[in-house]
């Protein structure tokens, strides 16, 4: 059975590599030939079907949109993982996908602000990781990186020859440093609370305040990061983080603090959509009853999919692990979250 969403686009797969074991890396076409429009960094949503009902998964994008790369996207298959499995088992050239297209807010600032990037990524979440660092090599000469990237063994490293030809390629810029947990010195083996600051002093080109950090991993191995930098006084500005998994449901409920039915108007392609909200719905979840399909993946305020931004009102999100500070003074919301409050809205997705 096909997905039935409105919007969605059919992508064809052109080839399919092995990048280790479990591993592979899906180029992709879209079948219209309209392209998809991406930031190096950013995540497609594919949406398919799993015993009748349609579910949606999302892949950051591996390829860089700067380099005239096809694109693809990497995944790691998941033991009981329904998604990754069809793809990894079963998926094969020729085959078709279905998107709702590209997003996502990990990715590069405009103007980058610092002269040094320090990315911290660990097994897949090399994903987005491994785009942002092509284009910013590529398109930010003024700037370094450095890559401390965790694996279990150098087998398990995804993209280890590419890395090793961009550091070749980019000498003075990019810097790898490749971190295995079975590793015989300990000193050197999993990222530590004790690992990470002697890293830091090891490979700053600028004062901590300076630099820029990007995080991509397991939940775990990304909260021992940010606590590790918050401890070295690193500002929560200067850190961006993408979480991979959604599927913790266990986010603890807070209710907004007005439970009144309030009108959103959506501005979305063009047109404008007015319905009411009613708590305990989402404005995702009301634009859904209403007939209306916006972009989203995870549902829980954790991907970025379903960003928008509020213009007039007020919108209360019931969690937020993607949003900074500096997004929601400029308004940005999260509409899978998001509930309007003392008053009707108008939002611009
Ligand atoms: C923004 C974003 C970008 C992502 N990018 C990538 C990517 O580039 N490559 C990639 O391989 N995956 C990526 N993911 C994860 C991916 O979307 C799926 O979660 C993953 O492929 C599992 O889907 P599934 O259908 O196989 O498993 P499900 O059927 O959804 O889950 C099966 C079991 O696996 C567990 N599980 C689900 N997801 C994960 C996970 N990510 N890590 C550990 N356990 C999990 C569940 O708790 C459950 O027990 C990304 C996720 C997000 C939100
Ligand atoms: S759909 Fe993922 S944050 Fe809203």
């Amino acid at each position: 059975m096909l997905p039935v969403s409105p919007g969605l686009q059919t992508l064809v797969i052109t080839s399919i590599r092995e990048e280790a074991s479990g591993v592979k890396t899906f180029s992709i076409t879209p079948e219209d030939g309209r392209g998809i429009p991406y930031a190096a960094g950013q995540f497609i949503t594919l949406v398919f079907t799993h015993h009748g009902k349609e579910e949606r998964r999302s892949f950051s994008l591996s390829s860089s949109p700067v380099l005239n790369e096809p694109l693809a996207f990497t995944i790691k298959r998941i033991d009981n993982g329904a998604y990754s499995r069809l793809l990894i088992d079963k998926a094969q050239v020729g085959d078709k996908l279905y998107t709702a297209g590209a997003a996502g807010l990990f990715t590069l600032p405009a103007e980058i602000p610092a002269k040094q990037i320090f990315f911290f990524s660990a097994g897949i979440g090399i994903t987005p990781v491994f785009s942002i660092i092509k284009t910013l090599l590529h398109t930010q000469p003024g700037t370094h990186a450095v890559l401390i990237y965790s694996n279990r063994s150098r087998e398990e490293v995804v993209f280890y020859n590419k890395l090793q030809a961009l550091a070749e390629k980019f000498s003075d810029r990019l810097k790898l440093v490749f971190l295995y947990s079975t590793s015989f010195d300990l000193s050197r083996a999993r990222l530590s609370k004790a690992l990470l600051p002697v890293l830091l002093k090891e490979n700053a080109l600028a004062p901590k305040t300076d630099l820029l950090f990007y995080i991509c991993g397991p939940f775990s191995y990304m909260r021992m990061v940010i606590i590790s930098l918050e401890e070295q006084g690193i500002h929560e500005d200067q850190i961006r983080k993408e979480n991979f998994n959604t599927n913790d449901r266990n986010i603890i409920k807070v209710e907004p603090p007005d439970k009144a039915t309030h009108t959103a108007t959506i501005k979305y392609l063009g047109r404008e959509y007015s319905f009411p909200v009613a708590y305990p719905d989402t404005i995702l979840q009301a634009a859904k009853k209403n007939g209306l399909s916006l972009p989203f993946s995870c549902e829980v305020g954790r991907c970025g999919s379903c960003a928008a931004r509020c213009t007039s009102g007020k919108v209360w999100l019931s969690y937020n692990e993607v949003l900074m500070d500096t997004d929601l003074q400029h308004g940005s919301i999260l509409t899978c979250v998001g509930h309007p409050v003392n008053g009707d809205v108008t939002i611009d997705v």
